[in-house]
């Protein structure tokens, strides 16, 4: 079924009051090859808190939707929603995904959940928000929500991609930070963003792990090491990445922190179900 078949489809919603609601794709935009944004109509009712993800995808044939979880790159305050996402040719739903233009529907799930939300730290002095590729997404609601310039005095987004051009929607999402006339005083003054690549030269070469590991990154950012008596860390990107950034984490003292026991840093949940 295509995009536009899908929009002629049964609202799911009629007769599930639980069952995810039928969006209208307000904009689409193609970063690379790989990566794409869109931003979507927000239901009144639908709340959530900054770096939370959400279920959502396509209807298909067969009945059942196709839902895959999704971290919600604008910010709670946002009237409308937006996501960034990967392509992968022959992803079950990123390969119809990627085709979305506006005024085409998205389903949405009606329940936000996730960690890597600023109740689940402990006040500090500096937040870390390491990412990969589309990890990104959730920093990027994070950034322009006024509450993390409210709860640190620092805020260090970083970025590592392959290649410099998968950089371009974490440096769009800083800049319109900064520019934003309700954060925009706050990013101005307290938001650094640290970019680095893998597999192309740029200003900072290297994965983030090897950059902590070294000392680079510090060295670089200007600032102490670890410490978890002021450092709080988010950390989102591939599995293989959150498990070894939190390696690091361990490593310098700060803990695993939880909704329900705050803590000096929190991973992204949204693989482990
Ligand atoms: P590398 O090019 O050395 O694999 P991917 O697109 O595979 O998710 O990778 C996104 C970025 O994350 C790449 O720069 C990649 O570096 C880096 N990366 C991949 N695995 C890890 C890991 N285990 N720890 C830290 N960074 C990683």
């Amino acid at each position: 079924m295509t995009v536009s078949a899908a929009q002629n489809a049964p609202n799911p919603a009629a007769s599930n009051p639980n069952a995810p609601t039928a969006e209208t794709v307000l904009s689409v935009h193609h970063y690379t090859d790989k990566t794409f944004k869109f931003r979507i109509t927000r239901p009144s009712s639908f709340r959530f808190r900054s770096g939370e993800f959400v279920m959502i995808g396509l209807p298909q044939e067969t009945g059942k939707p196709l839902l895959r979880a999704y971290s919600i790159a604008s910010p709670s305050w946002d009237e409308e929603l937006e996501f960034y996402s990967i392509k992968v040719a022959d992803g079950p739903l990123t390969s119809r995904l990627q085709a979305i233009q506006p005024g085409d529907s998205v389903l949405l799930a009606r329940k936000p959940t996730g960690t890597l939300v600023l109740d689940a730290l402990t006040s500090g002095k500096r937040l870390y928000l390491f990412s990969t590729g589309t990890g990104f997404a959730p920093f990027a609601s994070l950034v322009r929500d006024p509450e993390t310039y409210e709860r640190y005095e620092q805020v260090i987004a970083t970025h590592t991609c392959r290649e410099v051009g998968e950089l371009a929607y974490s440096r769009e999402i800083v800049a319109e930070a900064k520019a934003d006339p309700l954060v925009g005083e706050y990013a101005s003054a307290q938001l650094t963003h640290f970019c680095s690549t893998t597999r192309e030269t740029s200003d900072h070469h290297g994965r983030i792990t090897a950059l902590i590991e070294s000392g680079g990154l510090f060295d670089a950012l200007g600032v102490p090491p670890l410490d978890p008596e002021t450092d709080r860390a988010m950390i989102c990107g591939s599995m293989d990445m959150i498990q070894d950034t939190k390696t690091l984490m361990l490593k310098a003292g700060l803990r695993e922190g939880a909704n329900s026991e705050p803590a000096e840093f929190v991973i992204e949940k949204a693989f482990a179900g």
